[in-house]
C-alpha cells in the first residue's frame, strides 16, 4: 500500500500547477478579467458558467457547483483517484512523488546485494575469534546468533574487495548504503570492525544493517542510511526472527540487543525501532501483528519523558481494539540486561504490570497538577486538551470517549460539560505540527450569534490569504464556541503557516473534512472587495471577536 503523500509536496505541486493551463488543455477557456470562463465539462450547458481563477488556483461552476483545485479537476475530469491525480501532476513537472507505491522501482538488485553482504559478514564472524568472544561475552548462544544472522565486518574494506569488482558493482554498494564515497571520490566500507545485525523485513529480505562497535569506538551503533529499500521510519528490527503465527502482544524495545536478548529467553513478540521515536507507520505494523503493544522504558525520569512523548505520538493512532501500555524497568536496566540477570518470568511480570496508556495519562496529569484544588483541576483539563481535541488527539470514537470519562472523573466535572469545554474551542496550535485541527464539532453548522461574522472572516481569508500571512498570530478566542469562528481561526493559522498560501492549498487541507463544502461555497462567492477593504474588514472583525471573547470570559467568572 502506498503511504500518505506529504502535505508540503502537494503544496509544492499546487504552486507549480497553473490551473488555467491544465484545465485549458481539456476545456476551451476564454479570458474574462483576472479569470477564465468556459463551458462546464461536468454538465450540459449552452452559456458558460464554468470559471477558473489562476490566483486562487481554483475552478468553480455556477451551474452545477463542481469546484476545486487542479488536483480535484484531474480527479473529476480524468476520473483519477487522489494519488493518481497527484502522480499525473507530478509527472508533468518531472517530480517524483515522495512515498512508496506500486509504481516505484523494486530495488530487487539491492536486495540481492544486501543478502550477499550478509553472507559475507556471517562468514567473517566465523574466522574472527574476538567478535565471537564478544557475542559470547554478552551471553548469546550460537543458535540465537544464527537465528538473527549476526555477522562481523572486518577492519578495512573487505566488502568492497569482495563485492565491488566493477564500477557498476561499487555504485550499487553505495546505493545499498554499504559503501561510502568521501569528498575526494575514494570508496570505503561503511561498516568496519563491527558486529553486524542484518535488518530483515517480514519476508526475510535484508534491507539494511546495524553495526555495533565492540570496544569504545564511537558511535556505539551505526545504522545504514535511508535507501530505496530501507526507511528507518518504517522498519522494525526483529520482524522476520519473530515466531510465525499469532503472538499475544508486541513488546516494543529500544535496541537490537534487547530484541535478541528477549528472543533468547523466549519472550515472544519483541521488536525495536532503529534509534528513532516510533512512527504511525510502525504502529500500524505493530497492531497488524497483535492488538496489544507494550512499550518498554527505563524507570528513570528520562524513561518517563520518553514514555510521554511516545504517548503523544501514539494517541492519534488509537482505534477501538488497539491497546497500548507502558512497562517501566528498574533504573539502569534495559530489557536485555534485565532478562539476562532476572530471567524471563520476572520480565513477563513487568509486562503484566504495564500501565495502560489512559492510566499513564492520568498519572502524568496528577504529577503536574494538584488535583485537590480547583485551579489544579482546571490545569489538568487544559493539559489534557490536546489529547482529546485537535489534530494530535485520539481519534473520535471509543478511545476518546474513554479518555473523556476518565478525565471527567479526575477533574470532577460532568463528562458533557468537559466535552463542551475542551472540544468547542480550538486549542492552541502547537508549533511544528501541520495540517488542520479536527474540531470535534464536525460540520460547522451555525450554533451561535457570532457564526455569521466567523463565516465572513473565513471568506476573507480564503479570498485574501496574504492578509493572514502578513499578520501576527490571531488572539485565542477561548470563550467563543461558534464553529465558524473556530473555522476562521483555523484557516487564519493555516494561511499564516503556508508559504504562498492560496485558496487551492487551503481547500486541499479540507479534502476529507465536512467543512469542505462551506469553504467551497465561500470560495465561489466573489468578495467584491479590494485588498485594502478586506484588510480593514478583517482587522475590524477580529477586534469584535476579541471583545466578545473578553465579555464571555467575564460572564463565565461571575457566579450564578
Ligand atoms: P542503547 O545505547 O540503549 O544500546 O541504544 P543497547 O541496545 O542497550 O545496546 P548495548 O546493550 O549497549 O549493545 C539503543 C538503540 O539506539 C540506537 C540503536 O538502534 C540501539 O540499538 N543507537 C544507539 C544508535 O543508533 N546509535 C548509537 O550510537 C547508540
Ligand atoms: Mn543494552
Amino acid at each position: 500500500m502506498a503511504g500518505p503523500i506529504p502535505r508540503e509536496f502537494i503544496d509544492d505541486l499546487l504552486d507549480r500547477a497553473d490551473v488555467a493551463e491544465i484545465i485549458g488543455e481539456r476545456v476551451k477557456l476564454t479570458r474574462a478579467g483576472r479569470e477564465y470562463k468556459g463551458l462546464c465539462p461536468f454538465h450540459q450547458e449552452k452559456t458558460p458558467s464554468f470559471t477558473v481563477s489562476p490566483a486562487k488556483g481554483f475552478f468553480h461552476c455556477f451551474g452545477c457547483g463542481a469546484h476545486g483545485s487542479a488536483l480535484s479537476f484531474l480527479m473529476q475530469h480524468d476520473r483519477l483517484d487522489f494519488p493518481a491525480a497527484v502522480e499525473a501532476l507530478a509527472d508533468r513537472y518531472g517530480l517524483e512523488v515522495p512515498r512508496t507505491g506500486p509504481s516505484r522501482p523494486s530495488g530487487k538488485g539491492l536486495y540481492e546485494l544486501l543478502q550477499a553482504a550478509s553472507r559475507h559478514y556471517i562468514e567473517q564472524l566465523k574466522s574472527h575469534s574476538a567478535a565471537k568472544e564478544y557475542l559470547q561475552g554478552r551471553g548469546l548462544t550460537g543458535a540465537i546468533a544464527r537465528d538473527f544472522a549476526l555477522g562481523y565486518s572486518p577492519k578495512g574494506n573487505s566488502l568492497l574487495a569482495r563485492l565491488g569488482q566493477t564500477e557498476e558493482d561499487r555504485r550499487r554498494l553505495v546505493d545499498a548504503g554499504l559503501a561510502i564515497r568521501n569528498d575526494s571520490g575514494e570508496l570505503y566500507d561503511r561498516f568496519r570492525d563491527r558486529i553486524m545485525f542484518p535488518i530483515r523485513d517480514r519476508q526475510g529480505r535484508v534491507s539494511s544493517f546495524g553495526g555495533r562497535a565492540m570496544g569504545e569506538a564511537q558511535p556505539k551503533y551505526m545504522n545504514g542510511p535511508e535507501t530505496q529499500v530501507f526507511h528507518k521510519g518504517r522498519a522494525l528490527y526483529g520482524l522476520y526472527e519473530m515466531p510465525r503465527g499469532k503472538v499475544p502482544q508486541c513488546v516494543l524495545v529500544e535496541g537490537y540487543m534487547d530484541v535478541i536478548g528477549l528472543a533468547q529467553h523466549e519472550v515472544k513478540g519483541a521488536l525495536a525501532t532503529l534509534g528513532t521515536a516510533v512512527t504511525p507507520r510502525q504502529l500500524t505494523r505493530l497492531f497488524g501483528i497483535a492488538p496489544s503493544v507494550v512499550f518498554c522504558f527505563d524507570g528513570d525520569a528520562a524513561g518517563r519523558r520518553a514514555a510521554e512523548r511516545a504517548m503523544e505520538r501514539t494517541l492519534p493512532e488509537m482505534r477501538a481494539g488497539r491497546q497500548i501500555s507502558f512497562a517501566f524497568l528498574p533504573e539502569g536496566e534495559d530489557p536485555d540486561s534485565f532478562v539476562q540477570s532476572k530471567g524471563a518470568p520476572a520480565f513477563r511480570e513487568i509486562l503484566e504490570q504495564a500501565t495502560p496508556m489512559s492510566e499513564f495519562m492520568m498519572m502524568t496529569l496528577a504529577q503536574k497538577c494538584d488535583p485537590t484544588t480547583a485551579e489544579g483541576r482546571a490545569r489538568m483539563a487544559e493539559l489534557a486538551r490536546p489529547w482529546v481535541s485537535g489534530e494530535s488527539a485520539a481519534p473520535i470514537g471509543v478511545y476518546r470517549d474513554l479518555l473523556f470519562a476518565r478525565l471527567a472523573k479526575e477533574v470532577g466535572l460532568e463528562e458533557e460539560r468537559l466535552r463542551q469545554l475542551l472540544q468547542a474551542v480550538p486549542g492552541r496550535r502547537r508549533r511544528g505540527q501541520r495540517g488542520p485541527a479536527r474540531p470535534a464539532a464536525g460540520r460547522p453548522a451555525a450554533t451561535g450569534p457570532f457564526d455569521p461574522l466567523g463565516e465572513h472572516l473565513a471568506g476573507l481569508i480564503l479570498h485574501f490569504p496574504e492578509l493572514a500571512s502578513a499578520s501576527g498570530p490571531l488572539p485565542e478566542f477561548t470563550h467563543l464556541s461558534e464553529p465558524r469562528v473556530a473555522l476562521f481561526s483555523e484557516l487564519f493559522e493555516q494561511a499564516r503557516a503556508t508559504p504562498a498560501a492560496n485558496a487551492a492549498k487551503l481547500l486541499e487541507r479540507y479534502r476529507d473534512r465536512p467543512e469542505r463544502e462551506l469553504i467551497a461555497r465561500l470560495l465561489s462567492k466573489n468578495s467584491g472587495l479590494s485588498p485594502q477593504q478586506a484588510a480593514r474588514e478583517l482587522s475590524g472583525g477580529i477586534e469584535r471577536l476579541a471583545k466578545e471573547n473578553a465579555l464571555r470570559q467575564m460572564a463565565a467568572r461571575t457566579p450564578g
